[in-house]
């Protein structure tokens, strides 16, 4: 089993203060094998904002797979928008904009979708679908691939299509190709679980689709700040979020959903069916 804890939109100048002890101490007490997170870390681009969201994922366990949003483009110089967009996201956070990790049962591929011709929207470009391809088909099946974007693949119900990465479709099909099986985004606020297929009609093919929501901004859009764990062993993956609870100053379970893979992708298992999954290793001799 891996455990994945995917983070999004912490928004560093427009942070709740008191959450971010409550969530480096929820992260850590997890023990995960790969901190996922996936963009907007500052709200607006500033290099103290983007210090102290380096002092924050300093303070979260490791591997980290990070990648920027549009709020990490700064928004009203014309110079640095246009001719060094990511320049300090670079500086402080990382300058790699494509980071992957892998090893015998995930591997993660971040994606860049932020752009600075575009206030608000992302795009997957086609070296990124090329790099999709290149990373991520070489592995067998029972690996478990997942895409990090900042822009959604998929929507929940009252949401506008330009919400969307743009090209998704296009990406889609290396996507189905290599047989990715989980689309990590963010950028919305709002926590989400879908498939692919509801959207994309690719024969055979159906990722599972996560948004996170914020997991310490205020710009809670109604939900309250939370992030997601993401347990998985092939063939099943389970979706545990947990939220902000401030009389307790903790983060608690608030929903958990499990999937599993069939020849038509990957499908949410019924609750009642749910307890039978075994998800830890039982290798080792552990004590009964
Ligand atoms: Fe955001
Ligand atoms: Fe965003």
């Amino acid at each position: 089993m891996r455990t994945l804890v995917h983070l999004s939109d912490l928004h560093f100048g427009r942070i709740d203060e008191a959450l971010l002890e409550p969530v480096i101490r929820a992260v850590s007490g997890l023990k995960p094998d790969v901190v996922v997170v996936s963009g907007d870390l500052t709200q607006r681009a500033r290099s103290q904002q983007f210090k102290d969201a380096r002092e924050f994922l300093d303070k979260l366990p490791s591997p980290q797979i990070v990648v920027p949003g549009n709020h990490d483009v700064p928004l009203h110089n014309p110079f640095t928008r246009f001719l060094q967009p990511l320049d300090k996201y670079k500086q402080y956070i990382t300058d790699n904009l494509e980071p992957f990790y892998s090893d015998e049962e995930v591997a993660i591929l971040g994606i860049n979708t932020a752009r600075s011709l575009t206030i608000k929207d992302g795009r997957i470009n086609e070296r990124q679908i090329a790099a999709i391809r290149d990373r991520l088909c070489p592995f067998p099946d029972d690996v478990i691939k997942i895409i990090v974007t900042h822009h959604p693949f998929d929507l929940p119900e009252g949401h506008r299509e330009h919400d969307l990465v743009n090209r998704a479709t296009r990406a889609m099909e290396a996507i189905a190709k290599c047989g990715a099986d989980v689309l990590l985004a963010g950028h919305l606020h709002v926590s989400h679980t879908g498939h692919s297929s509801a959207r994309y009609k690719i024969a055979g093919h159906s990722a599972l689709v996560v948004s996170a929501g914020t997991a310490t901004s205020t710009r809670g859009r109604g939900e309250t700040n939370s992030f997601n764990i993401l347990r998985v062993r092939h063939p099943y993956i389970n979706v545990e979020r947990l939220s902000w609870q401030p009389e307790r100053s903790t983060f608690v379970p608030s929903s958990t959903e499990h999937f599993h893979h069939s020849a038509d992708g990957w499908a949410r298992v019924p609750d009642e069916m749910a307890a039978d999954i075994v998800y830890e290793d039982r290798a080792g001799g552990a004590a009964e």
